[in-house]
């Protein structure tokens, strides 16, 4: 493993995925043994499965820490394999032992956008804000689901998913037509007020992207550069996904 301290952010490089997976656990774990109530911000898709395999290894109780998803897709029925919701409850809640009820995950099926996309702001806020966002990070550069022209200062909210994210997405669904088109996500202002970021990437598809998210220029036409002007960061890589650097 190789470090290097920047003003704002921690790059942390590691030999494979799975020791990616133990550093990133060993950090969630540190944060929940000092502060057992702590709130997490969740990340799916592939990126942290290895930190959620390696966190139900360690010896931490998560019982009484509290979640937020970062975003869920926009209209997949109650219960589909590959809505959040699913997701987080079959590969993260049942996994780590969280408690169900302190586990939130943006509503996919809302009746009023706006009032939902509020609504889940304010549950972040009652919560006291979240310390820790676990983040992935797409190969355009989203984080959530905020695609490329998202701004600095969003909330969560209905986006349109850009054609590469759904065609990305596509191994997971049986067919690209199968992919939702929406998704309501944490906007970038709501990543942003996260106490602390913890960025996964593992392959060498994700090369290019954390290239110009850590030195390129911190602009809205790449999201994931806002993380350049956050004060606590941390990025853990694979060799592959920080060979640019
Ligand atoms: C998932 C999310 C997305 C993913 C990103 C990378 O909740 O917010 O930003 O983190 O699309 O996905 P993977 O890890 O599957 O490459």
């Amino acid at each position: 493993m190789s470090q290097a301290k920047g003003q704002t952010l921690t790059v942390s490089v590691h030999a494979c995925a799975d020791n990616v997976g133990e550093a990133a656990a060993e950090r969630v774990a540190g944060l929940v043994r000092g502060n057992p109530t702590a709130v997490l911000g969740l990340a799916t898709g592939s990126s942290p499965v290895p930190l959620y395999e390696a966190l139900a290894l360690t010896d931490v109780d998560l019982s009484a820490v509290a979640a937020f998803a970062l975003d869920e897709y926009i209209g997949l029925p109650a219960g589909h394999p590959q809505s959040y919701a699913t997701v987080v409850r079959s590969q993260i809640v049942e996994l780590l032992g969280l408690s169900p009820g302190r586990v939130h995950v943006p509503d996919g099926e809302p009746a009023d956008e706006v009032r939902a996309g509020s609504a889940y702001e304010s549950e972040i806020r009652a919560a006291g804000g979240v310390d820790l966002q676990i983040l992935g990070i797409g190969s355009n550069g989203h984080i959530g689901f905020n695609e490329p022209g998202s701004s600095f200062s969003s909330r969560t909210r209905v986006v349109a998913l850009a054609d590469r994210t759904r065609r990305d997405n596509a191994r997971f669904f049986e067919t690209l037509q199968a992919v939702p088109t929406h998704a309501m996500t944490q906007g970038l202002a709501t990543i942003f007020e996260a106490r602390h970021l913890l960025l996964i990437a593992h392959g060498p598809s994700k090369a290019r992207a954390i290239q110009r998210a850590l030195s390129g220029p911190v602009t809205e036409d790449f999201p994931a550069s806002l993380l350049q002007r956050h004060p606590g960061v941390t990025v853990f890589l694979d060799e592959a996904a920080a060979a640019l650097l």
